[in-house]
Order: C-alpha cells, then sequence, then structure tokens
C-alpha cells in the first residue's frame, strides 16, 4: 500500500520537502542553498538503505522496521524468520507486506517504506530483509526480548545534531564497540539538526550512516527534540512548528502514545522496564501538554514494571540554561515522584549532569548518608559537537557535571539493580551510580566505586584537553 504522509490528529500533516500540504513551495531555496555533503552519498538507489528497526510496544511479541528506497520500489515488501546456524536463511520464513510514503527531497524522490512484524515469539532470534527495486538488503539479525523480567543492557544517546558523520559518529561507534549485545538504543531527541546547518536530507543519510546496521538490528526509541521540528512561516507571518517530514517515514513506532502526539509519544515494555517516551516540543509549543500528561500518569499507574525510565528532550532541570524547563516541571515532576519514576533521560542542553536533588549536590549526600531513599535521577547528555557551557548552578546543584563532553551512556538492568555508567568518546568512565530497588520499590542510590576520570570543564577559553574550549556562552 503507498498512500500520503499522515500523521497523528492534532499534528499537522509533514509535508515532503520542498512542499507544504497545499503543495506551495516550503522555503525550497533555504534547502538548496543549505550546505551539502560532498559528492552527493545519499542519493536513493534500488538498493534498501536507511535501516532502523523499532519495538513494538509489546517487544516480546513484535518489532517493526523502516527503511528507503528510490520510487522505482512502491511496495514495502520485508520478510522474516528464525534465525539459523546454517546459511539455509531462516525457518518458517514469511513475507510481510506493509505501507509506503513518498519523500522528496534534496536527493532526489525516495519513497520510505514500514513493515510491522507481529507475532513473533518472546526470546527468539530472527532474521529479516527489506525490499528495494534492485535487490533486497542484506538478512538482518535482532533478538525479541522475553517476556518476563531478565537482565538487559541499552544505551543512551543525548543529542546527536551536530557534525554527525564527522564528529558524532566516533562516539556511537564506540559505545556499539564497548557494549556486549545492547538490547536497545534509545535517543534523547535532537537526532539531527534541521536548521541552517546542513540540507536536511543529507543528515538523516549521516545520521543513518553513523549508526550503520546497529540500527536495523537493535531495536530503537527515539525521542523528537526541538530540531524534529521544522519552522513554517504561517499566512501572518507566525511561526508554525511541523514534525520534519523524515520523522514518521523513519521511524515505525508504537501508535500508543498521547491523544494529540500520537506520532511521537509512546511507551514499549521491555524485560521488566517501561521505557515511555514523550515529546517536549509538542508539550511546549503544540499545546499537548495536558494531554501528554494525562497519558503519562495513566501508563506510569498501569505499569507493571519492576524500572519506569521516561524519555525526552528539554530537561526539567538545565545544565546550561539559566531557568528550567517550568511547564515540564510542573506538570511532570510531580508525576515522576508520585509514580515512581527511576530515570528520566533527557537531551537539550549540550552538556552533561546526573542530578539527584533539586536542593543540590550535598543536600543529596546528606541524604543518602541518612538512609533517605532516592527520587528520580535526572540525566542529561550530549553526543554530538554542539556544546553549551554550564550555568551557575552546576557548580552545586547536580552530582556531576561535564562541558565540552562528548558522551555516551550504558545502562545494565539486573533484577533489583540498575546500574547506569557515562563513558566519554574515547571510552573513559566519567560516571556511575547503581540504583537498588527495594521490597516496596523504592531506590537507594549507590555511586560506584571505580573511579572515573577528573571533572571536565573549561577554564576560561581553555577547554578540558587544554584547546580552546566549545563551549558556548561562555
Ligand atoms: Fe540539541
Amino acid at each position: 500500500m503507498r498512500k500520503a504522509f499522515l500523521l497523528g490528529a492534532a499534528l499537522v500533516a509533514a509535508p515532503a520537502i520542498g512542499q507544504t500540504r497545499a503543495g506551495n513551495q516550503l522555503a525550497p531555496k533555504s534547502q538548496a542553498a543549505m550546505p551539502r555533503t560532498p559528492g552527493i552519498p545519499y542519493r536513493p538507489t534500488g538498493i534498501p538503505d536507511r535501516i532502523v528497526l523499532t519495538p513494538a510496544a509489546d517487544a516480546s511479541r513484535g518489532a517493526a522496521v523502516a527503511w528507503r528506497t528510490d520510487p522505482r520500489q512502491t511496495q514495502a515488501v520485508a520478510e522474516i524468520g528464525v534465525a539459523l546456524d546454517s546459511p539455509g536463511t531462516a525457518r518458517d520464513k514469511r513475507q510481510v507486506s506493509g505501507t509506503s510514503f513518498p519523500l522528496d527531497a534534496v536527493n532526489g524522490p525516495s519513497i520510505y517504506h514500514q513493515v510491522r512484524f507481529a507475532g513473533l515469539q518472546p526470546g527468539t532470534a530472527y532474521v529479516y530483509r527489506v525490499k528495494g527495486a534492485d535487490g533486497w538488503s542484506e538478512w538482518l539479525p535482532f533478538h525479541t526480548p522475553a517476556a518476563s523480567p531478565a537482565p538487559f543492557t541499552f544505551l543512551y544517546f543525548g543529542d546527536t545534531q551536530n557534525r554527525i558523520l564527522e564528529v558524532a559518529s566516533r562516539v556511537i561507534r564506540q559505545a556499539f564497540r564497548s557494549t556486549a549485545d545492547p538490547a536497545l538504543v534509545v535517543h534523547a531527541g535532537d537526532l539531527v539538526a534541521q536548521r541552517e546547518e546542513k540540507a536536511h536530507d543529507d543528515e538523516w543519510g549521516e545520521w543513518a550512516a553513523a549508526g550503520g546496521y546497529n540500527y536495523a538490528t537493535i531495536q530503537q526509541l527515539p525521542a523528537t527534540g526541538n530540531h524534529e521540528y521544522v519552522d513554517v512561516p504561517g499566512p501572518a507571518g507566525q511561526e508554525n512548528r511541523l514534525i520534519g517530514p523524515h520523522w514518521q517515514p523513519s521511524f515505525t513506532l508504537p501508535r500508543n502514545g498521547a491523544p494529540g502526539a500520537e506520532a511521537t509519544s509512546y511507551f514499549v515494555d521491555w524485560q521488566g522496564v517501561r521505557f515511555i517516551v514523550l515529546d517536549g516540543t509538542s508539550a511546549l509549543d503544540l499545546g499537548t501538554l495536558a494531554s501528554q500528561t494525562r497519558w503519562l500518569d495513566a501508563t506510569l499507574a498501569a505499569s507493571k514494571a519492576r524500572w519506569n525510565v521516561v524519555l525526552f528532550h528539554q530537561p526539567i532541570f538545565t545544565c546550561a540554561r539559566p531557568n528550567d524547563t517550568e511547564e515540564l516541571k510542573a506538570a511532570w515532576k510531580p508525576i515522576f515522584e508520585a509514580r515512581g519514576v527511576d530515570l528520566v533521560l533527557q537531551g537539550h542542553d549540550h552538556c552533561y549532569s546526573r542530578l539527584t536533588s533539586e536542593q543540590g549536590r550535598d543536600a543529596s549526600n546528606r541524604a543518602r548518608a541518612a538512609g533517605r531513599v532516592q527520587g528520580p535521577v535526572y540525566l542529561v547528555s550530549v553526543v554530538g559537537s554542539k556544546m553549551y557551557a554550564l550555568n551557575d548552578r552546576a557548580a552545586t546543584q547536580p552530582d556531576r557535571v561535564a562541558e565540552d563532553t562528548e558522551l555516551y551512556q550504558r545502562i545494565d538492568v539486573d533484577g533489583d539493580r540498575l546500574t547506569l555508567r557515562s563513558f566519554t568518546a574515547t571510552g573513559r568512565l566519567y560516571d556511575g551510580f547503581r540504583l537498588n530497588k527495594r521490597r516496596d520499590g523504592r531506590n537507594r542510590l549507590e555511586v560506584l566505586s571505580d573511579r572515573p576520570i577528573d571533572t571536565r570543564r573549561c577554564a576560561g577559553n581553555v577547554g578540558p584537553d587544554g584547546f580552546p574550549c566549545t563551549a558556548r556562552g561562555r
């Protein structure tokens, strides 16, 4: 089936690049004038590319895939079966069809395809492949999770956004290279810049190239950032935020989100962890705050998971900006606390922060020493090259901060223990803590005894590596 690009009811339909919904030109000059990746490596062909695997809401029973081809492949067709050790492709192989979306961009006309694999068996190794006019992709392996709690590891990436292939890719690849069999990757928004930096389609090409086959074989959970939205002038000159045209075709997400933000909010259950993804931009700018807040509360209330992890872009507590994101803080923080959210993973600020108490680091240390339980732990991190200077509160409020530093996180979930480690681009341990869940569901936080490297901050104009500090705002 091939159909027009369609978004959730209250989200505005996103046009293909170069066109508005009415078919008018959407700032085509600005796209044409944007810097391009040399050599046009991202032109669509008859071989599938930009293949991204995503989980179903019950990941143990379903998965989904999105990919891109040139326009000759008009049907979304994939094959899937149980993986074999022999080269005989797969057992119980079946063909599955889905939905195709045309998308015109600076690299030429393309078609994105989406297929959902339903009726999968928990804890099973599968292979799948997807079709283009000139041939199939390779067979791509993945695992479904168990239907009940079991240990697993996932990765958390802050904003990749800037110089994605040139600089951010080394962090992404270090994460995959150093982590044994990660089950999932969560992206805290601003996967791309979608501003005056580079042609949008080249950025999405870079994003796919940076992760490569890892994005096709490990389930991805993306959150939108403000940069996943484009600003389109309205008839009276006002700015309208529209989800960028690549978002929905690129990610075949569960359709179980908040009313009004169906394309960008969702939840997934994975071996005893409920991942809840919110859309801060839609909440702040598109009037879905109340809807997302109700949905968040209901989704947490219904959760039977031992751990609840929430992912979105604009941080409740900022490490770079003068003020916290007050609207989200007022609406969502009380729910995180009342419903026992364990981790809040965020981006947007282009610095690193691990915050365990709004009252500050000393208060948090005192509370821990007195045996108090730990509420939600708030993380902010960044993968890409854009860096913001830490704000004044960063000196005393978060437990651990960094500036001018690219990082990734590895999170290990094992029964009543959840361990988060932050690593730098070169793979050095920067921060680490463990949440130990008590029988009553509340946590104690233990700072890992592994000795991390020293705090990384700029000193005046000099960065922590002795080169000019790249953090803006200093
Ligand atoms: Fe960002």
